[in-house]
């Protein structure tokens, strides 16, 4: 019953979408199993996405049992609202009832639970990613339940959809109406592949990526061409990244974010991500790319900017960036990812 242990710290890096995630499906009713629908039906993908978990950027979770009567939750050393993990302890329940049933039930006796990022919240990043990953690889651990990858996949992907893709290391793809992420290249597979990201703003978000593409599928005129769209550019970016085709997935990750901000700009009020810095750095890209540098540009839920590259290219890429960008923008945050690990425990004490 319960664990023995006394704490647990996973980590997990961010899933940057190179082909995005932007819409929710519902699964059929034929469902057999109406118990388990709701873990089944939360954050069902409309859309194929294909990422990267990257390294450098981390989310960690450490787990004790509470001291005192109450659950403490905290984020960046601030306390923070439990509900969510809470949710995540039921999912994880109803995942060993329903594929271990041989385990006794957990014991929810009241947790600690501190999360870090070592990059920016909620402001674009894919901080929910890890921290989400980096959460159920953690809680999975501290009950000892023992779960498969594809159980903490789905677990992840309760708290937050793209988390499914962050259990795992490298390129992965999580296919529409798909319940979990699948890994597509190791971190071996493309050594001098690298995302420089580029945040010039620390801010939260404004709207939520979850309100967002809820907005964008009841509102937008092209949701369903833009799912359509992007659907048909995942053979081509498997293929590219198989093939280390470096032109190839640089088109189609620019094909993919900006057809997904246009769905989303045409939303009534309009979701718009983009701030003036964000516009600057697609014109740093577009004039690199002329220059004859592979660079090509991809944003998510929020006005930051990620580049996608190779080895050769990132000093000379982050040398001019300091040039153009330190004048006016002088807290220019940039970081040089590699592809990372999946979700994984640091510690057990
Ligand atoms: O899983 P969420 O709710 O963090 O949404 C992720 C949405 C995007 O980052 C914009 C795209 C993606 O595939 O990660």
């Amino acid at each position: 019953m319960g664990s023995n242990k006394k704490t647990v710290i996973a980590t997990a890096g961010p899933s940057l979408a190179l082909i995005k995630y932007w819409g929710k499906n519902s699964l059929a009713t034929s469902e057999k199993q109406s118990s388990d629908r709701k873990l089944h039906n939360n954050n069902i993908p409309a859309t194929t996405s294909i990422a990267i978990t990257l390294d450098t950027l981390t989310s960690s979770v450490t787990i004790r049992y509470s001291k005192s009567s109450k659950d403490y939750f905290s984020l960046n050393n601030q306390e923070v609202d439990f509900v969510k993990v809470s949710f995540l302890q039921k999912q994880l329940q109803q995942i060993t009832q329903l594929h271990h049933p041989y385990l006794k039930s957990l014991d929810f006796s009241k947790i600690e639970v501190h999360a870090k990022n070592n990059f920016p919240t909620a402001a674009g990043l894919a901080s929910s990613s890890s921290g989400y990953a980096a959460l159920s690889h953690a809680l999975a651990a501290f009950y000892n339940t023992d779960l498969s990858s594809q159980e903490l996949s789905i677990l992840a992907r309760s708290g937050s959809g793209s988390a499914c893709r962050s259990v795992f290391e490298g390129f992965t793809v999580w296919y529409k109406n798909s319940q979990y992420a699948e890994p597509l290249a190791p971190i071996t597979h493309w050594k001098d592949f690298r995302v420089i990201v580029v945040a010039p703003y620390s801010e939260k978000k404004n709207i939520s990526s979850r309100d967002a593409m809820n907005t964008t599928a009841s509102s937008s005129p092209y949701y369903k061409s833009w799912c359509e769209y992007n659907n048909g550019l995942v053979p081509d970016a498997i293929k590219a990244i198989l093939e280390k085709d470096i032109e190839k997935i640089g088109h189609l990750t620019r094909l993919s974010y900006s057809a997904m901000h246009a769905a989303a700009l045409a939303t009534c009020p309009p979701i718009l991500y983009f701030k003036p810095a964000s516009i600057l750095l697609i014109d740093f890209a577009a004039t690199l790319r002329k220059q004859g540098i592979p660079i090509w540009e991809t944003m998510d839920a929020g006005p930051q900017v990620k580049f996608i590259t190779l080895e050769p290219y990132t000093q000379q890429i982050q040398t001019q960036l300091q040039d153009a960008f330190s004048e006016h923008f002088s807290n220019l945050w940039i970081r040089v990812c590699r592809a990372g690990k999946g979700s994984h425990i640091i510690d057990t004490m």
